[in-house]
């Protein structure tokens, strides 16, 4: 798929089939989130969690559930949770670029693989507050969770974005 492509077919999927996502694919999604920039090259501040364990989800999307006053499981459903963890960086809230790099190559090449994915901000949230998911999820004491993605198979299609300038601009 061509770059614009890939960009432009990449949409936030809210509702996904039951069908588990092949290792393979995850494997390249992976590569793909670990090949993202990072600032300063501090690799070893960050952590990436995946997540299938069905017991595990429901947990978190039962926390999300109850912090959001929502009656929808506000992860739709998806087999997979991809959550991104670091260490205290050096720099204020360079972990939340970082996970945006991350994320963002993630949910690409998921598109690329025939997949849809969105990105679940509170994830991180349910997670860092309850110690006992933390301690599941094996993220150290030392980590917080960012983010998160959620990949699986859309039950429905959803059309490509036209590429335009959908953010004011200012060119000096
Ligand atoms: C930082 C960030 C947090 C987001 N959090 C959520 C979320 O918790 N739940 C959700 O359904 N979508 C979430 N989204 C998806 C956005 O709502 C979505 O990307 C936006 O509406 C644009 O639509 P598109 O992704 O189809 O282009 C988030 C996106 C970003 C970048």
């Amino acid at each position: 798929m061509e770059l614009l492509n890939a960009i432009a077919s990449r949409r936030a999927i809210r509702s996904y089939k039951k069908t588990s996502v092949e290792d393979s694919k995850i494997e390249q999604i992976l590569k793909a989130g670990c090949s993202a920039p990072i600032g300063k090259s501090l690799y070893d501040h960050l952590r990436i969690t995946v997540v299938q364990n069905q017991e595990i989800l429901r947990s978190i999307s039962e926390g999300l559930k109850a912090n959001m006053h929502v009656d929808f499981d506000p992860m739709y459903n998806a087999p997979v949770l991809i959550l991104i963890s670091s260490k205290q960086m050096p720099f204020p809230n360079i972990e939340f670029a970082d996970a945006g790099c991350i994320m963002q190559n993630m949910m690409l090449e998921a598109t690329e693989q025939g997949l849809g994915s969105v990105v679940i901000w509170g994830s991180s949230m349910v997670v860092n507050a309850v110690p006992d998911l933390k301690k599941a999820l094996l993220i150290p004491d030392d980590y917080t969770a960012v983010s998160g993605i959620v990949v699986g198979y859309a039950e429905e299609a959803v059309e490509a974005k036209e590429l335009t300038l959908s953010i004011h601009v200012d060119r000096i």
